[in-house]
């Protein structure tokens, strides 16, 4: 029989903190008109508010190398040394999807990942943020956030004066 004395002290304070960094009193996952499922807001949040922590194993960029190379899309930059691997269901922010105009932006600036809002957020709303994906093959990333301005593919800002324009 499992014994709650199994859970050691540190287990128990990540499983708190882990907690903490996934607000479901603010979001909650839904089908979405973006791509299967996506993140919403179920109370206004405003501008600045950290929603959510991008969470998962942390991993060195050779090992990341290997998983991207075995088309894991949830690898998440975190510095110069390692990245997250968010592909675990436990991680809440793997299902917000890419905008071309996001009301979210990744800080990665405290050796974690959140997710913050770039303006107030009205309830109801998508949550969304930009990819920030390059150039490299973004024919094959179609991007369908429905902004006025989407520039058609999943890419970073700034690499759309980069790209063919569309017909
Ligand atoms: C991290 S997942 C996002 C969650 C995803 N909707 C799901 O249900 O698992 C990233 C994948 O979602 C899809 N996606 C996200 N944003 C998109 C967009 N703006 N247009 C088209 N596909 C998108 C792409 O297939 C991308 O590889
Ligand atoms: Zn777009």
């Amino acid at each position: 029989m499992l014994s709650l004395s199994h859970i050691t002290p540190l287990a128990r304070r990540q499983e708190y903190a882990a907690c903490l960094s996934q607000r479901y009193d603010m979001i909650r996952i839904a089908p979405s008109p973006i791509h299967q499922q996506g993140v919403f807001a179920i109370e206004p949040i405003k501008k600045g508010t950290r929603i959510l922590e991008y969470i998962g194993e942390k991993i060195r960029k050779d090992e990341s190398a290997r998983r991207l190379a075995q088309r894991n899309d949830y690898i998440f930059h975190l510095n110069y040394r390692y990245d997250i691997d968010g592909a675990s269901l436990d991680n809440t922010a793997r299902y917000i999807n890419h905008s071309c105009d996001p009301n979210c932006e990744v800080d990665n600036s405290s050796q974690h990942i959140w997710i913050v809002a770039l303006r107030d957020i009205a309830s109801g709303e998508e949550l969304s943020f930009n990819y920030g994906y390059d150039t490299r093959d973004y024919e094959n990333f179609p991007c369908h956030c429905g902004a006025r301005q989407c520039c058609g593919y999943i890419l970073g800002r700034e690499y759309w004066g980069r790209i063919k324009p569309q017909r």
